[in-house]
């Protein structure tokens, strides 16, 4: 299993135990964590699914594709060098303890 901690954009903080191998977009529409949507299911085609990696994971992180890189472009709220599509991170145990900020917006 992998612990993995949404933080909101208020501050507020849900910690969950997914199996490795699922998306974190996944792993949260699964759980309800309110502030991620995953509108396309996955497909890297809606930007709702927006997150900002904690720096202490950026190591952990697969490498960015181009059409995620274009997606985030589309994104609603602001991005950073943090922010990665949730749909396209896809849990390892490597990444046990990841912490995950959302964005004010998806939409
Ligand atoms: S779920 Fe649509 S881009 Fe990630």
């Amino acid at each position: 299993m992998v612990q993995v901690t949404f933080v909101s954009a208020a501050g507020d903080r849900r910690t969950l135990d997914v199996r490795a191998g699922i998306s974190v977009m996944e792993a949260a529409v699964q759980n309800g964590v309110v502030g991620i949507i995953g509108e396309c299911g996955g497909s890297a085609m809606c930007a709702t699914c927006h997150v900002h990696v904690d720096p202490a994971f950026a190591d952990q992180m697969p490498p960015q594709q181009e059409i995620e890189e274009a997606m985030l472009d589309c994104a609603a709220a602001p991005t950073d060098e943090r922010s990665r599509l949730g749909c396209q991170i896809l849990l390892t145990e490597g990444m046990d303890g990841l912490i995950l900020h959302l964005p004010e917006a998806q939409v």
